[in-house]
């Protein structure tokens, strides 16, 4: 694991989109796979900025997202699908043929998760996956105790991260209990990997992710198996490192 600690949050974002550019400039059509959360606005503002700025291209580039909550519509402001399109896809040269969301509305959602790892496989799997992760460890939306050969599933949401993901919502009544996320299998077959650690009350559960043993209740630590993943962290996750 490559460990790369930013000086702050400007540097943090620097360092993510700078990855993401490379990565773009080296393979016009990589295949990325893309988080949601606070951590990652900060890159999708730098993507968006220089795209504006005619240094990166996204016409050839294909995405897929982690997860989606099961039962809110695309339109919900909470949703995965309007989170990214307000971020990054409304503002960049993206053909929304290449944007694959799990779909949290189908009823079917067995089926959809085995059409989503297949469309992964077409695509020729993922060049560059970025994560965040819950206070649980929890990558995607897969909580402690997901075995680490799970591809993408429906997922029973920990009643930590309906609390943490109740901030989002008018109450916490509101927060989808479940949630389609691709598994940790699909996610440990990208071929590379960063991933993104903001903030003081990340501090512990990065610490275990990265120094602590490789088990399920962290499912973060999988991560040390990677041949080709970083962590970057700002300097209060890094705190207990
Ligand atoms: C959600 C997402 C994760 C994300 C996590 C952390 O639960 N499913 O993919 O990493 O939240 O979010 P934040 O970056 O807001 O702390």
């Amino acid at each position: 694991m490559k460990i790369i600690i930013a000086k702050n949050k400007e540097e943090f974002d620097r360092i993510a989109a700078d990855m993401v550019s490379q990565q773009l400039k080296d393979k016009p059509d990589s295949v990325l796979g893309l988080a949601t959360g606070s951590t990652p606005i900060g890159l999708y503002a730098q993507l968006v900025e220089r795209y504006k700025k005619g240094e990166i291209d996204f016409s050839k580039v294909k995405t897929f997202n982690l997860d989606e909550y099961k039962g809110l519509p695309k339109t919900h402001p909470q949703s995965y699908y309007f989170f990214m399109f307000k971020h990054l896809f409304s503002k960049v040269n993206i053909d929304p043929e290449n944007i694959h969301i799990p779909n949290g509305e189908v009823e079917d959602s067995a089926k959809e998760c085995e059409e989503y790892e297949k469309n992964i496989k077409e695509a020729g799997g993922i060049d560059l996956q970025i994560l965040g992760i819950g206070h649980n460890g929890h990558i995607g939306f897969n909580e402690p105790g997901t075995p680490f050969e799970s591809t993408t599933s429906l997922i029973d949401l920990d009643q930590r991260t309906i609390e943490a993901n109740s901030r989002f919502f008018d109450s916490i009544n509101e927060v989808p209990r479940q949630a389609i996320s691709m598994g940790i299998k699909t996610i440990m077959q990208a071929r590379k990997i960063v991933l993104m650690i903001s903030g003081k009350d990340k501090a512990e559960i990065a610490a275990k992710a990265i120094k602590g043993p490789v088990t399920t209740q962290v499912p973060a630590s999988v991560l040390q198996l990677h041949p080709f993943a970083t962590v970057l962290l700002d300097q209060e996750a890094a705190s207990l490192l």
